[in-house]
């Protein structure tokens, strides 16, 4: 059985100040939920900070992104060493990275074997724009990007790696995929992807999280479907009103 995750993707929100406030207002109701993994991905300057407050819980911490390279002349970059002091998981490859930032299918990849080769816990994000929800190519898309991203990737079993499903056109938009909707496009393409490029077996053991407009009222149906293993909540993780109720609807 696969043990449920809900990480919340701050985005570039919150200052450290800020971020101390949250995940004073989270932890609480966070650590009663202990049979879901939780995530918190704060920015990286608010890391630090965070990390200190989850120090003793079951919280754990996520980046929003890294480069592959372990040091060097990168300025502005963090590397997978940086990370790794901080964090256990690391989101590659979230579609507003590919959007306002070059991200591609090949960097993205770079970045999941730097992840894996440093042994964070890559949460590799896919999903097929608006445009190409509507002229049908879905699967081809998402298809794609996961053949793409994972290119050469070893894994001894599913349990280091996580898929998150973000439908582009479902984040921040208050228009969340359907349930069965998001169920059919993690089993028909995503698993059947992991099958192909590793086996059955991972496929069955990696972690696929939906994201896009998940929150307090339509996480529990989400995650009654049997290929929607958690969530990478984006908006509704900045509120520990709104980010608690959606964790223990995952338990
Ligand atoms: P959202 O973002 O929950 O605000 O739609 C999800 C994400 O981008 O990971």
């Amino acid at each position: 059985m696969r043990k449920p995750i809900v990480a919340g993707n701050w985005k570039m929100n919150k200052t450290v100040a800020e971020s101390r406030q949250l995940v004073a207002e989270l932890v609480p109701g966070l650590q009663a939920v202990d049979s879901v993994e939780r995530v918190l991905c704060p920015p990286f300057t608010s890391l630090m900070a965070v990390a200190a407050m989850l120090e003793g819980t079951e919280i754990r911490l996520g980046a929003q992104d890294m480069y592959w390279e372990a040091s060097g002349a990168y300025t502005g970059e963090v590397s997978p060493l940086m990370v790794k002091e901080l964090c256990q998981y690391v989101i590659i490859g979230h579609s507003e990275r590919r959007t306002y930032f070059g991200e591609t299918d090949e960097t993205v990849n770079r970045k999941v074997k730097a992840a894996l080769a440093h042994g964070l816990l890559p949460i590799m994000c896919v999903g097929e724009t608006l445009a190409e929800n509507e002229t049908g190519r879905t699967a081809e898309v998402v298809s794609r990007q996961m053949r793409a991203g994972l290119a050469g990737v070893e894994l001894k079993d599913g349990k280091s790696l996580y898929i998150a499903y973000e439908p582009v056109w479902a984040i921040g938009t208050g228009r969340a995929a359907t349930a069965d909707g998001a169920n059919k496009v993690i089993a028909e393409v995503i698993r059947l992807a992991l099958a192909t490029l590793f086996n059955p077996q991972i496929s069955q053991e990696v972690r696929v999280l939906y994201g896009g407009s998940v929150s307090g009222k339509n996480a529990a149906d989400l995650f009654t479907m049997p290929d929607i293993d958690g969530a990478l909540v984006g908006g509704a993780s900045l509120k520990a009103e709104e980010f608690i109720p959606i964790t223990r609807a995952a338990a």
